[in-house]
């Protein structure tokens, strides 16, 4: 079955109708825009796989009812389809908002299409886009970028100081064996402790320095690992870490040291921003046709880590990733860029949202078939 959709044509098969068309219903499901088909009473007919992730709800229960019982859209998109109707002809709507079941407000351009196929009563093809994706592609883009260019920076500079620094601590070693005065090993000693101090930053800021060692890895068991280690560090504080796993999440390819370095970096955050006294909640799921970068997947692993704390403040939100960007008067400023580096050596990406009463700490990580 053909149908006129955004000004090209789209083959389209519903269900059981078309069972020759199985290539076509492949490619229907394989399109990140959200696909659904209506009737002049806006009864719906038929949803995609894009359809069904955005507005949360599978085709078989969707199929029978009402759009409106499914998304509050606005009264433009309404009046949309009661035109298409009577106009048969195609009409698009940019930056509608939607409300989901779930109550979260997206937005997407909206395209009606009347469907050039009448057999049953008049149809319109929905196609739905999601523009604040788009919005967010465009910063994360931005962000990697400018986080690329700051690391790139930051590691030439440890670099440079790493080798005089090196230079500096064997001639205090060799000053220190060579003093009678005990009394003045006092100031070699802190020079080497000092020139120990600033090693261990240094290497901080050039990173991991290994390529990544990739095996199946457990996310469940990485996240275990590290909510026991944050616990033991609140010692008797009232910290609590609640757990939400999806235990159908299967293994990622992944370098679990590396990824328990990352995940370490922003639980450590949270229970530093609660003061050990608040609560974090680890969440996982499984989502399906995620674009992260250039590069779209069809299942990724979404880990969440959320806390009860203060929240960020918007300035410093825009630069959290970046190096030596810090709002604690005792932070390097390094925990969070290395954390978005290694799960970008992942195919991934980390996200933030944030306001005085949560923030959450979105890893996204492609889970390959
Ligand atoms: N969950 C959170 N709640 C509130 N603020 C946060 C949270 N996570 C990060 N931040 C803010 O982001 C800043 C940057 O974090 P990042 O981990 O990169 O560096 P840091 O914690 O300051 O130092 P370190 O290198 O020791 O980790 C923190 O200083 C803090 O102000
Ligand atoms: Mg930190």
């Amino acid at each position: 079955m053909l149908c006129s959709g955004a000004g090209t044509t789209i083959a389209l098969t519903l269900g059981a109708m078309d069972s020759s068309s199985s290539y076509s219903e492949l490619v229907v499901d394989h399109t990140t825009i959200a696909l659904l088909v209506v009737d002049e009473r806006q009864r719906l007919h038929f949803l995609n796989s894009a359809a069904e992730m955005l507005l949360g709800v599978s085709a078989k229960k969707a199929v029978g009812l009402l759009l409106t019982e499914i998304v509050d859209i606005r009264c433009e998109m309404a009046e949309g389809l009661q035109r298409i109707m009577e106009t048969n002809h195609p009409y698009t709507e940019r930056e509608v908002e939607l409300r989901l079941p779930g109550g979260e407000k997206i937005i997407v351009d909206c395209t009606l299409s009347p469907l050039l196929w009448q057999q049953q009563g008049q149809r319109t093809v929905v196609e739905l886009q999601r523009m604040d994706q788009q919005l967010r592609l465009m910063n994360e883009e931005h962000l990697l970028n400018q986080t690329q260019a700051s690391a790139d920076l930051l590691r030439g500079l440890a670099h440079e100081i790493k080798n005089p620094l090196g230079g500096l601590r064997g001639a205090a070693q060799l000053l220190e064996s060579e003093l009678n005065d005990r009394s003045l090993r006092e100031y070699t000693e802190v020079i080497i402790g000092e020139a120990d101090r600033l090693q261990l930053l240094l290497d901080r800021m050039l990173g991991p320095n290994r390529p990544p060692q990739l095996r199946e890895t457990n996310i469940h068991e990485l996240l275990e690992r590290v909510r026991t280690l944050v616990m033991v560090e609140a010692g008797d504080a009232p910290l609590q870490i609640q757990r939400d796993y999806d235990p159908s999440i299967p293994d990622l390819v992944a370098d679990g040291n590396l990824l328990i370095q990352a995940l370490l970096n922003i639980v450590r955050n949270a229970a530093q921003s609660l003061k050990n006294s608040g609560e974090i909640r680890l969440r996982t799921r499984i989502r399906r046709q995620v674009t992260i970068g250039h590069n779209h997947h069809r299942l990724v692993c979404s880990l969440e880590i959320e806390d009860n704390g203060p929240g960020i403040s918007e300035e410093l939100q825009k630069s959290i990733f970046l190096p030596m960007v810090t709002g604690r008067a005792e932070g390097t400023g390094l925990g969070l860029s290395i954390a978005q580096s290694i799960i970008h050596r992942h195919g991934g990406v980390i996200e933030c949202q944030s306001n005085p009463e949560k923030t959450i700490f979105t890893l996204l990580i492609p889970l390959e078939e």
